[in-house]
């Protein structure tokens, strides 16, 4: 690679070096580096240069959250996974940290082509942190083309890099092919043991599977917690990705994506699914068994969640594949807000911005009329109608040319950007007299209606800073910038 391993002078100053292009760069000039960026959203994460996907480890240790995240240090395309670190004090401001996790890690095998894939932060009962992740192991197995083996990484001194790794689970259970990844381990008193789950497919079903062990480190299959239904399958689903498995308000959420799935009619994919539902002698029983889409926007995936005190927070990475960030830009991915979840009362999960992000970005607001068009000063903004959402429309323009049109025709939610050429697939029921949320973020446009039970992710790459919004509705409206406080 061009790119170096990293220091952390004994100051607590970080010195990120990246071969030629970038080096020794102390916090501050990384901050000011990123911000040169117009292109670069302000309000959301993004890696200081190259390529990043995931979440992983996502906790919070004292005052500090931790974030580490999918990161190929080599190059702004996907590569052999490294775990990216960042810090923060709210959940906004993050401070960059050295390459955490490499590929094979502490193993020394020269030109490591497989990964250090997704995985999550587990506390022990003592305290201690432990990182459960999986690692693919490339060409080992030649008939599979590669291996996954769930890994546990304990950080070493101030978390700057990942020290001690142990293999604790390399056999898979029959049926189960080569996709058998990112674990999600927690303790549960019910069964007086550990639990986790890890992504699958059972005989081509996308599935997730459970595990237990006695002591975090010897692991053996209780059976699947979940299969998908038949139509992902049909539909090119491979295998569940990145299941998340947690308790919330006296009931069981299960997320997962389904990867290769896409869906009929929309073509939508990078979808996000969610279950509710009861957990009980290691047997998963959704209320419904209608799959919640999560976020309907397509560019919100990988999300994973974590206990931080009294909430359940979440971030997930906004991509999808397709759509990229113009020519030469020196990094690729991003991170959604991060977002609280919530059960509202007809089981569905909610997701809206954690509380933290009033404190992080002030909210001015912009005098205007309660319809009609509002200049914007290039920040980011966040547009909030309240009461009648029927016949609302939202249009962001830069130069005249459209940036994004969100609107709301009976009863239909939609998020239109300019590279959809008249297509409207991004759109979703909801009930007109409620509430809608519209976050612009540098083409990161972030919609949440009824009270987040409805969530649209969508990244744009034209038109990004608009100057004018236009909002047309017989709500209650009110405009903001978003500004660092
Ligand atoms: C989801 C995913 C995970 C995997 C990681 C690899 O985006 O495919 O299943 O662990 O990304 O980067």
């Amino acid at each position: 690679y061009s790119y170096v391993p990293e220091t952390v002078a004994e100051t607590g100053i970080t010195i990120w070096t990246f071969g030629e292009q970038l080096s020794r760069m102390t916090g501050f000039e990384i901050d000011a580096w990123c911000s040169s960026d117009p292109a670069r959203p302000k309000l959301h994460f993004s890696p200081i240069r190259n390529w990043m996907n995931d979440p992983n480890g996502l906790c919070i240790i004292g005052d500090t959250w931790h974030l580490f995240y999918q990161f190929h240090p080599a190059g702004t395309d996907w590569g052999p996974m490294h775990w990216g670190h960042a810090s923060s004090k709210d959940l906004f401001h993050w401070t960059h940290l050295p390459v955490f996790l490499h590929p094979e890690q502490n193993l020394w095998r020269l030109g490591a082509t497989g990964g250090a894939f997704s995985g999550n932060a587990f506390f022990d009962r003592d305290g201690s942190l432990k990182l459960y992740y999986t690692e693919r192991l490339p060409a080992y197995d030649l008939f599979e083309g590669y291996r996954e083996v769930q890994k546990i990484a304990v950080p070493g001194r101030g978390l700057v890099k990942a020290e001690t790794i142990t293999e604790i689970l390399e056999k898979r259970p029959p049926g189960v092919q080569h996709d058998f990844r990112d674990p999600k381990v927690w303790w549960d008193d019910a069964a007086d043991a550990f639990r986790m789950v890890l992504g699958a497919s059972i005989d081509g079903c996308p599935a997730v599977l459970l595990y237990g062990s006695p002591d975090g480190i010897s692991w053996n299959y209780i059976g699947p917690l979940y299969h998908a239904p038949a139509h992902f399958q049909e539909c090119g689903a491979r295998a569940v990705e990145c299941p998340d498995f947690f308790p919330l308000e006296g009931r069981w959420a299960l997320v997962m994506g389904f990867v290769g799935y896409t869906e009929p009619g929309t073509g939508r994919h990078n979808l996000l699914y969610a279950l509710v539902g009861d957990f009980e002698n290691d047997c998963f029983r959704p209320i419904s068994d209608q799959l919640q889409l999560l976020d309907f926007g397509s560019d919100f995936y990988a999300m994973q969640s974590f206990r931080a005190g009294e909430r359940q927070l979440a971030m997930a990475w906004v991509f999808n594949w397709e759509t990229r960030k113009p020519g030469n830009s020196v990094y690729s991915g991003e991170l959604a807000l991060p977002r609280e979840i919530g059960l509202d009362e007809r089981n569905r999960l909610t997701m809206l911005p954690v509380s933290e992000f009033d404190a992080a970005y002030g909210s001015t607001v912009i005098p205007g009329r309660s319809s009609g068009a509002f200049a914007l000063s290039g920040t980011p903004f966040e547009i909030r109608i309240n009461g009648q959402l029927e016949g609302a429309r939202v249009k962001a323009t830069s130069g005249g040319s459209p940036a994004f049109d969100v609107s709301v025709e009976a009863g239909i939610l939609s998020i239109i950007l300019p590279q959809d050429n008249g297509s409207i697939h991004y759109r979703n029921d909801i009930a007109t007299d409620s509430n809608l949320r519209i976050i612009h973020d540098a083409g990161i446009v972030e919609v949440f209606a009824e009270d987040g039970a409805v969530c649209g992710t969508r990244r744009n790459y034209q038109n990004i800073q608009p100057d004018e919004v236009t909002v047309i509705s017989s709500g209650v409206v009110e405009v903001y910038e978003r500004k660092s406080g």
